[in-house]
């Protein structure tokens, strides 16, 4: 069996590969085009891919021999997953290991806004501090708080519970209720215009599907505090991004924690001029330990999947149930 990498992960992922199977790595360590993530995948029985490779139809169907995908992130837009259940190719992600990296930097984030970190550093450097000054680079405050938290998930369950110390007023969007942040928190579940009028701090923990493309738009802009901080780990389309520049040059907001951009990796050019808004190159997840089990988890779940097993991370287990119904 080979398989084809898109891109150099840390070396414990790859080296689980190894032993069982032939592995072909894209030996740039770029972003590869469809037309090349085509080509890689030709001859192969496997796929570990990125957030930021388009796997789709074409993709999907270019190499017949092709048995599993696996994503190294837990967000999986990238993948039609339709279209690869269709071919019965199980697709698996890497949640969990993430989990509490992605919700420190929403916290990073959230701090690096409230307390403009980022502008006071720039202006320090500058040499442009002269004293102490009773009006200088003033600040949120944090703590008693209310945290808007939407998206209850893993991530959102973990960046709220982190709350904690900050004795916050926790409200929280979701379909489901989350027992765990009620019992825990004393949090509410809420309507979003509940949330987005009342809170001082909102963080986007949600999936970019259909229904949450641009769920951040100009009208949600409106309804939030003119102190309210915008914080997003999720990923860019679920905020309009023009709008969100609109809101941050007119004040509507008090600031923006962005890790993730509507149009990756290009950057609203007015965004990058802002100093209300704090700007991180889409690394959440990104320290040694955290992608290193990315790595592992990745491996293990493409090599369940070429082994014909159910990947411990499959996000379409449903192929499995049409592979039964077949051979039975
Ligand atoms: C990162 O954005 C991920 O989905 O893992
Ligand atoms: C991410 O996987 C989440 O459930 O928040």
């Amino acid at each position: 069996m080979n398989v084809f990498v898109t891109r150099r992960i840390p070396e414990p992922g790859l080296d689980l590969l190894r032993k069982e199977v032939e592995v072909e790595i894209n030996p740039e360590d770029s972003v590869l085009t469809k037309a090349e993530i085509i080509q890689g995948v030709k001859g192969k029985d496997g796929l570990l891919c990125l957030l930021t490779d388009p796997i789709d139809r074409d993709v999907i169907s270019a190499e017949p021999r092709l048995k599993t995908i696996a994503n190294y992130a837990v967000g999986y837009d990238n993948i039609d997953i339709e279209a690869a259940t269709e071919r019965g190719i199980p697709v698996s992600n890497t949640p969990g290991v993430l989990t509490d990296t992605t919700a420190e930097m929403a916290w990073a984030l959230l701090f690096s806004v409230a307390r403009r970190i980022v502008e006071a550093d720039t202006y320090t450097r500058a040499g442009k501090f002269k004293g102490w000054g009773p009006l200088l680079m003033l600040g949120q405050d944090v703590s008693q708080k209310t945290l808007g938290v939407v998206g209850a998930g893993r991530i959102g369950t973990a960046f709220a519970l982190k709350s904690k110390g900050f004795n916050m007023h926790v409200l929280y969007v979701d379909g489901r209720r989350n027992e765990i942040l009620e019992r825990k928190l004393g949090a509410k579940k809420v309507e979003l215009p509940e949330l987005l009028t009342t809170s001082d701090y909102i963080s986007l923990h949600v999936p970019l599907t259909h229904s949450t493309h641009h769920l951040i738009s100009e009208k949600e802009l409106q309804m939030m505090k003119t102190t309210a901080v915008l914080i997003n780990t999720s990923r860019g389309p679920v905020v309009d991004e023009q709008a969100l520049v609109k809101a941050l040059q007119e004040h509507w907001i008090f600031g923006a924690g962005l890790d993730v951009y509507e149009h990756e990796p290009e950057i609203h050019q007015d965004l990058r001029h802002r100093d209300n808004a704090v700007l991180q190159p889409h690394a959440a997840s990104a320290t040694v330990e955290t992608r290193t089990k990315m790595a592992a988890m990745a491996a293990e779940n493409l090599l369940a999947g070429l082994r014909g097993e159910i990947p411990p991370n499959c996000i379409n287990p449903k192929v499995f149930d049409k592979k039964k119904r077949i051979t039975t």
